[in-house]
């Protein structure tokens, strides 16, 4: 009896650790990573966020010293979202549009701290500043206007870009606010303000923690089910995107990250185009309960979740892990 080999050993290439380096298909580097920031008021202030184990909210002079940390990590941008104080919040959200809010503080803040040697991307959606803790106006039946909303969200994303802000990304879901935030940062002197679309943004249970994070979370009347996308839709995705992109949108985003990585993939083949994903603070949240109670090694599950990014076709992910895994990828 003659023995029977296999013709194909893919172990063979597994065998050694320099093999696995050189047949690698993708990397992970700290270039990859957006690091997302929580801004609050007052000074040396760090307040930590119960439901994100490891996240805090600074206030201006520590959002600066990240922003250091960031750059010394090698990280090209953070993300900043603001917790606006109680008495600032109204039900036009007019605070978003005031050139002089927190969120326009801390990107001059980041920008007297490091230069240009970081990208700023600011949070475009009224959520943080509005009494109801919808991301748009509302009328009486608790309805989000489309168009008047992206009025003022075309006044937020002027107000931030006039701060300094590099990436606006609106993350709101109105129709058409890409294309008049675009044709308003081109008449007002930003022809190179970017827009980073949130453009698959599903109406997620991933979200919880992000909303405790801003504040809004006790606030929130209602759902987001009228403007954010539904999880059983993919196709749907792709019309967002083809909008988004001929609106004017640089780069697109999918979010939620993991339980989205389809539609990462469905929108990189389709679409010639930066795609980033957001791994949302839910998925932070469940990574950290999961290495808390023993069930992995924290470590490796956010390389190996960061990782899996870069395969489904994403030029970059959010992640408030970013500051870790930047260092593990240093060492
Ligand atoms: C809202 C916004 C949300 C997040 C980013 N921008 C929450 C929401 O839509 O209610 C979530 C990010 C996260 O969960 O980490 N403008």
């Amino acid at each position: 009896m003659t023995a029977h080999y296999p013709a194909t050993r893919l172990r063979r290439p597994r065998a050694t650790s320099w093999s696995r380096a050189l047949h690698r298909e993708n990397i992970l580097t700290p270039a990859d990573l957006i690091w997302p920031l929580f801004v609050t008021e007052g000074a040396g202030v760090e307040e930590p966020i119960g439901t994100l184990p490891g996240v805090s909210r600074w206030s201006l002079d520590g959002i600066g010293a990240r922003a250091k940390e960031a750059v010394a990590l090698g990280i090209p941008c953070v993300a900043l979202f603001p917790n606006t104080p109680a008495d600032r919040r109204s039900d036009l959200g007019a605070e978003a549009t005031n050139p002089d809010n927190l969120m326009c503080r801390a990107v001059r803040a980041i920008r007297d701290a490091c230069g240009d040697d970081i990208g700023v991307l600011t949070d475009v959606a009224l959520d943080p500043y509005t009494t109801h803790g919808q991301d748009g106006l509302v009328d009486d039946a608790g309805y989000v206007l489309n168009d008047a909303t992206v009025d003022v969200l075309v006044g937020q994303a002027l107000v931030q870009a006039e701060a300094g802000a590099d990436i606006v990304a609106p993350s709101d879901m109105m129709d058409g606010r890409i294309g008049a935030i675009r044709q308003a940062l081109e008449q007002h002197g930003h022809a190179n303000v970017q827009i980073m679309s949130y453009a698959a943004k599903y109406a997620s249970a991933f979200y919880g923690p992000f909303r405790d994070a801003v504040g809004s979370r006790g606030l929130l009347k209602g759902d987001k089910k009228g403007y954010q996308m539904d999880p059983a839709n993919g196709e749907e995705a792709l019309r967002e995107v083809a909008l988004d992109i001929a609106e004017g949108a640089d780069s697109v985003m999918v979010k939620p990250g993991l339980p989205y990585l389809d539609i990462v993939r469905r929108v990189k083949e389709r679409f010639e185009v930066p795609v980033f994903a957001y791994q949302v603070s839910g998925e932070y949240a469940m990574i950290e309960a999961a290495a808390a109670a023993g069930a992995g090694d924290r470590e490796a599950l956010v390389l190996e979740t960061l990782m899996a990014f870069k395969r489904a076709g994403c030029s970059g992910v959010l992640t408030y892990h970013a500051p870790l895994a930047a260092r593990l990828l240093n060492v």
